[in-house]
């Protein structure tokens, strides 16, 4: 009933995978598949720095949005290296993945730095997809709710209410990602719904109902409809199978069908 109250998203994140080449050829091939969810959902590809502007322009006109995978929160100065909110709605990117846990795993992030790069990017106008999502001891050690608690208070620290309507949430868990190992989708509708409780007693209720949460760990084209059935799950964030049209387009299908 509430999930029309908030947009569907099938956000594929590339990770660091494609050249330019490959990375227009992947995009002119998932183009005509998911044009027909245009109006019904929002389908972007999130893809690495120089494949940025590449993207933009190979979706230009079709109802793809393209994403970045990160984003400094400095707008702009001493920080070689990075890439600044800025620079990416210049050049045409709309949302941005921030604090993946591939980020906080093997690049040192903190809920205070993806706290920041939220803040920078709202800022400047992109919108955050925002990734939070517990440890596989963590999960047995039960004390996932506290965890997940934590981050969503922790990343959206001072952003408000009106702002919290452009975030995404991506709960992805990390024992599921790059590992076959899904949620089953009363774990991750357990989860998503937290999630939403969290968002409620942050922002009031109308608010956290607008909110898209997706989620991502090990989605696929074969379990793709169950999750996306879920009534907390708004969507996903889809690393593997984002990389081949055909896969990718099935699970555009499931949430313009759910
Ligand atoms: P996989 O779909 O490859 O498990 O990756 C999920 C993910 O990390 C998306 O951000």
């Amino acid at each position: 009933m509430n999930k029309a109250k908030r947009k569907a998203i099938i956000a594929g994140n590339w990770k660091m995978n494609n050249t330019r080449p490959e990375a227009k050829a992947l995009l002119e091939a998932i183009k005509p598949l998911v044009a027909n969810a245009e109006g019904k959902i929002e389908v972007i590809a999130c893809v690495p720095f120089t494949n940025l502007e590449t993207a933009v322009n190979t979706t230009a006109g079709s109802n793809v949005k393209i994403g970045a995978e990160n984003v400094h929160f400095e707008e702009k100065g001493a920080f070689t290296g990075e890439i600044s909110a800025p620079m990416l709605t210049e050049l045409g990117v709309e949302y941005v993945v921030i604090g993946h846990s591939e980020r906080r795993q093997y690049f040192g992030e903190t809920d205070e730095t993806v706290n920041k790069r939220t803040l920078a990017a709202l800022k400047a106008g992109l919108k955050p997809i925002v990734c939070v999502g517990e440890l596989l001891w963590e999960r047995e050690c039960n004390i996932t709710e506290e965890v997940i608690a934590r981050q969503i208070k922790l990343d959206l620290w001072s952003v408000t209410a009106e702002q919290v309507k452009d975030v995404v949430i991506a709960y992805e868990p990390v024992w599921a990602i790059g590992t076959g190992k899904v949620a089953t989708d009363e774990q991750a509708q357990e989860v998503c719904a937290f999630i939403r409780a969290q968002l409620a007693k942050l922002y009031g209720q109308d608010v956290a109902d607008a909110v898209t949460i997706q989620y991502g760990g090990s989605m696929n084209a074969k379990n793709c409809a169950g999750l996306l059935a879920q009534p907390d799950i708004d969507g996903g964030l889809i690393g593997g199978a984002s990389l081949k049209a055909e896969d990718f387009n099935v699970i555009v299908q499931a949430a313009v069908n759910g």
